[in-house]
C-alpha cells in the first residue's frame, strides 16, 4: 500500500486539532508519544511499512468516545473519504483501529497487520510507567474518580492499576515493546506499593 506523505501530514493536523485542550490524558502529547514509540518499535521489526504505522498512530484516538463530544469533529471515516484513500487502505485502517483498544481486545478482537500490532503496543506503553501513572490520575480527575477509596467503589484510579495497567505487559505483541513494558510495569508496582504504604 502506498502511503502518501501528505496523508500523514493531514492526519497529524487532524490529531493536533482533535486532541487540543484535552485534560483526560488523551491530549496531543499522548498522540505524539504514541507516534514516537510506534516508530521506535518499528525500528526493531523487519518488513514494517512505517508510513502505515505513522498514519494509524496519528488517527488512533480520533474516534475515541472518551474525547469530548460537544462539538462536531471529523471522524476517521470522513477523513479517509476526504483524502480519497483507496478501498484497501480504508478497510485496513478501519479494521485495525476498531480492534486497537483494551476493551476491543477483551472482546476477542485481534490486530491483523504488524503495523497495527506496533501501534497497539505503542498506545499501551503510553498507558504504563511514569507517564501511565500521570495519565491514570489525570483521567480519574477529569471523570470524577477518587484517587483511592480503599476498594469502596472498585472504580478509583488505584483500582485501574489492577483492572488494566498491570495486565498490559502480558498483552504486548512485539518483543521490543514487551521489554519496555516489563520495566515500566515494575516501576508502577513500586509506586502502587508505596501509595498503599502511605495511606
Ligand atoms: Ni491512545
Amino acid at each position: 500500500m502506498n502511503i502518501l506523505p501528505e496523508w500523514i501530514e493531514a492526519a497529524r493536523q487532524l490529531a493536533m486539532n482533535r486532541h487540543h485542550g484535552d485534560s483526560s490524558g488523551h491530549d496531543r502529547y499522548h498522540v505524539e508519544r504514541v507516534v514516537r514509540l510506534a516508530l521506535q518499535i518499528s525500528a526493531h521489526e523487519s518488513n514494517v511499512q512505517k508510513g502505515l504505522v505513522e498514519l494509524m498512530a496519528w488517527l488512533h484516538d480520533i474516534d475515541d468516545r472518551k474525547l469530548s463530544k460537544s462539538e462536531h469533529h471529523v471522524s476517521v471515516a470522513e477523513f479517509m473519504k476526504q483524502y480519497r484513500f483507496p478501498d484497501e487502505l480504508v478497510h485496513t485502517i478501519e479494521t485495525e483501529l476498531g480492534a486497537l483498544s483494551y476493551s476491543s481486545s477483551m472482546q476477542g478482537k485481534k490486530m491483523v497487520t504488524l503495523e497495527g500490532k506496533i501501534v497497539q503496543d505503542a498506545d499501551r506503553l503510553d498507558a504504563i510507567g511514569a507517564i501511565g501513572i500521570a495519565r491514570v490520575f489525570a483521567y480519574g480527575g477529569a471523570n470524577g474518580r477518587p484517587i483511592d477509596d480503599l476498594g469502596a467503589s472498585g472504580e478509583s484510579s488505584l483500582d485501574h492499576f489492577y483492572d488494566k495497567l498491570f495486565k498490559l505487559e502480558g498483552l504486548m505483541n512485539t518483543e521490543y515493546a514487551r521489554g519496555l513494558a516489563n520495566e515500566r510495569t515494575q516501576f508502577m508496582h513500586h509506586f502502587v506499593q508505596r501509595l498503599i504504604d502511605e495511606r
